[in-house]
């Protein structure tokens, strides 16, 4: 596909989603490829118009079976100008509910055209070593899938098959689930912590502050778990009584391994 644009935009605090994105425009294979990581505020730009684009593939994770409000947040002032989108969210191997649905239905109320979306699966957040959900994936049975996901779009693309504008159906109900309330809870520091510094610098909110000690500011925690997993020596811990209880339940009830779903326009 050396004569397309593509564009990649995502908000990913664990990088799951990031990584299934890379593997579909790999797969893809564009001219030119521009990369938007909307995870921080820094990373929205001014101009967020997608008019010069060929295609625009969008991703987020799952967080309780929608669209993290968040993520809908940094993605307020994308303009679709009519570029065809492609959905694409990431699970924790519970369910995507209707987080699909909700971006299909953003990016269509931004303008674009949505053509095609995927719901893959990757490590959940909440996952730990006793309460294991999902680990490591996206593997690399997922990322063939991904790929192959993206060379299917290049077909598609080539064949021009998407100026027939013909629907997408995607599962989701509307009115979407309700959204959970925030916790008010937020991971904490332990003893070993070496105030490097890496979780201050890798949380979407900015609610982490390192300076003599770590400061977090639980008004402001997504509980993305993105500190705890940048966190190299272990010393950032998820243990809010809440959370472990839902680790829990998940590594029970959810150690089905699910496999991507692919859904394409008609
Ligand atoms: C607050 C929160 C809510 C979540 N809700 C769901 C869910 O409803 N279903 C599910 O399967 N996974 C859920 N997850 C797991 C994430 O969707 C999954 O780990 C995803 O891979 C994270 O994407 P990222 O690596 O791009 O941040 C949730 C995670 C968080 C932090």
């Amino acid at each position: 596909m050396a004569d397309s644009k593509l564009k990649l935009i995502y908000f990913s605090p664990t990088r799951t989603t990031r990584r299934v994105l890379d593997a579909v425009a790999k797969g893809f294979g564009a001219g030119e490829l521009t990369v938007f990581d909307v995870t921080r505020e820094e990373g929205v730009p001014q101009d967020f118009d997608c008019a010069n684009d060929d295609l625009v593939i969008i991703g987020t994770p799952v967080y309780a079976g929608r669209v993290p409000a968040i993520a809908l947040e940094r993605l307020a002032s994308l303009k679709g100008a009519g570029v065809p989108a492609v959905l694409v969210v990431v699970y924790g191997n519970r369910a995507f509910d209707d987080a699909l649905l909700e971006l299909k239905d953003f990016s269509a109320e931004a303008g674009f055209k949505p053509v095609a979306a995927a719901a893959f699966i990757g490590e959940h957040s909440y996952s730990t070593k006793v309460t294991p959900v999902a680990v490591g994936r996206p593997d690399a049975g997922d990322i063939v899938k991904a790929e192959e996901f993206g060379r299917e779009l290049a077909v598609m693309f080539q064949r021009g098959k998407w100026d027939n504008g013909v629907g997408l159906n995607v599962p989701g109900a509307n009115p979407y689930k309700e959204r959970v309330n925030r916790a008010l809870v937020a991971p904490f520091s332990q003893g070993n912590c070496e105030l490097c510094g890496a979780c201050e610098r890798v949380c979407p909110t900015g609610a982490i502050t390192v300076g003599v000690e770590v400061v977090t500011d639980a008004d402001n925690c997504i509980l993305c778990c993105a500190c705890v997993k940048v966190c190299t020596n272990d010393s950032r811990k998820m243990e809010v009584p809440r959370v472990l209880e839902i680790s829990k339940w998940l590594s029970t009830n959810c150690a089905e391994r699910r496999e991507p779903d692919v859904f394409l326009a008609q």
